[in-house]
């Protein structure tokens, strides 16, 4: 009973700190796991609608909200190779921005696209850049946060 009584009393105060010191480290570690275990799980209904959101806050004023851009000023997003093409420079592009001239389906551009590495998070990135290459008359496959993640 003592005995009992005494390693409850020598345990209680270590428990105590072990609880403490992994709550004060886990609200990085929390973030990080949420997106990635999102990912995977989401690749249907919660992805679209992250995706749908993501492009409506931070794509649409510029690509217009049906992706068909406006001509000489902003390339359209709908019908473009590159968005339905190759994942790895098109998750560049959308990462680290893109300035200079380039043609897309015989116009020319020469405009300011910002990055959004810093703004969005690789779940974000992976749901908006999913959603683009599947809505309106695109019909390219998903990518995943760790392929977003994978390029620099
Ligand atoms: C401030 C306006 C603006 C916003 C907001 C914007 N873009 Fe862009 N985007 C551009 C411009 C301008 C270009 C062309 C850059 C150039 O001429 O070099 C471009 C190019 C692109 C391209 C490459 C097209 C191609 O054929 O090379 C993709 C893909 C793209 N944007 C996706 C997105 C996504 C996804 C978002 C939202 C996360 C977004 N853009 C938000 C202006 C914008």
């Amino acid at each position: 009973m003592n005995r009992l009584t005494a390693a409850a009393l020598l345990l209680a105060p270590a428990l105590l700190f072990v609880g403490c010191s992994k709550g004060s480290n886990s609200s990085t570690t929390t973030t990080t796991t949420t997106q990635a275990t999102t990912t995977p799980a989401s690749s249907t209904g919660s992805m679209v609608t992250l995706g749908v959101a993501t492009f409506n806050a931070n794509c649409a004023t510029c690509h217009g909200s049906k992706g068909q851009g406006q001509p000489g000023a902003f390339p359209p997003l709908d019908g473009n190779p590159v968005v339905t093409g190759d994942i790895k420079p098109l998750i560049k592009i959308v990462k680290t921005g893109l300035t200079g001239p380039v043609k897309i389906n015989g116009v020319a551009y020469n405009g300011q696209m910002p990055a959004w590495s810093g703004t969005l998070s690789d779940a974000k990135l992976s749901a908006v850049i999913t959603y683009i290459r599947g809505a309106w008359s695109n019909h390219a496959g998903a990518v995943t946060a760790a392929a977003v993640a994978a390029v620099k």
